[in-house]
């Protein structure tokens, strides 16, 4: 996870130095000064591959999509000084433990603490997101409203030890949302060919409406949303390839 002294953004500013064709995508993909954003994405994770990957201490057993973060698009890091206090969102909190746990750390509130710094202080450039309680409120107004778990579910696809193509998954949010979703995996070492389903981000505009999350120069670049190389899960874009595993929440302890 990005350090929280703003050395992410400095990072991302120093780049100019790479050759042309580098500082071009960069150029778009990053913004050194803090505009306010055009489009926001609302990121949702599987518990189960999280756990997967970076081992979970206390295995959290979360059988649904959770938020992740909610992510304006372009600029990060925008207030250093604006602090997360959980007093803020104390009206919410219920909801935020269920929906938006800290999957890493059980009861913990560094997930919230970190995305308000990395990503809620740059949304929170536009009104209706100008306050901590504003920001998650909104993250889980957004995560209702898409119902992801009930869609998936109603397109049978459901954690299971069958594998799924990506084109089920997406022609299954395509057809519900009317929008193109961002499918995420990690990816099979080496010998592998099957890949875990990871992470599912949706793209709204500055009226919450959908938008299609169709900036290819992200994706090709393997970047973030935000123009970062994605180092959290190792987690791409799925392969249209191979098969996507969605893994069932373990039952052993
Ligand atoms: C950063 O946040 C602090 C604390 O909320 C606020 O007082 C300050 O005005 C903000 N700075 C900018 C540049 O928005
Ligand atoms: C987390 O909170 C739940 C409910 O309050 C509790 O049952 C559980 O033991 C807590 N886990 C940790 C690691 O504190
Ligand atoms: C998103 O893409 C789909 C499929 O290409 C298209 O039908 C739809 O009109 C697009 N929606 C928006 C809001 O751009």
């Amino acid at each position: 996870m990005t350090s929280q002294n703003g050395s992410g953004r400095r990072a991302l500013c120093g780049w100019h130095f790479l050759p042309l064709l580098i500082v071009f995508f960069l150029t778009e993909a990053s913004d050194c000064k803090s505009h306010p954003w055009n489009s926001i994405i609302l990121t949702q994770h599987w518990p189960e591959s999280v756990c997967l990957v970076d081992k979970c201490k206390e295995h959290p057993k979360i059988d649904y999509w959770t938020v992740h973060g909610l992510w304006p698009k372009k600029s990060m890091m925008c207030n250093n000084s604006w602090h997360f206090n959980i007093k803020n969102v104390e009206n919410i909190l219920v909801d935020l433990k269920h929906f938006w746990p800290d999957v890493l750390h059980p009861n913990g509130t560094q997930l919230w603490k970190h995305e308000w710094q990395k990503h809620g202080t740059c949304a929170a450039l536009r009104e209706p997101l100008n306050s901590q309680e504003k920001y998650f409120s909104k993250a889980l107004e957004l995560y209702k409203k898409l119902d992801l778990n009930s869609v998936l579910a109603k397109f049978h696809i459901v954690p299971s030890a069958e594998y799924y193509m990506l084109e089920e998954i997406e022609n299954a949010l395509l057809s519900t949302y009317g929008t193109i979703p961002k499918i995420q995996c990690i990816h099979p070492t080496e010998e592998g060919s099957v890949q875990t389903l990871g992470q599912i981000e949706l793209c709204f505009n500055t009226d919450f409406q959908l938008l299609n999350c169709t900036e290819t120069i992200y994706n090709k670049l393997n970047l973030g949303s935000n123009g970062q190389r994605s180092e959290y899960l190792d987690l791409s874009v799925c392969s249209q390839d191979l098969k996507i595993y969605y893994p069932p929440v373990e039952h052993r302890n």
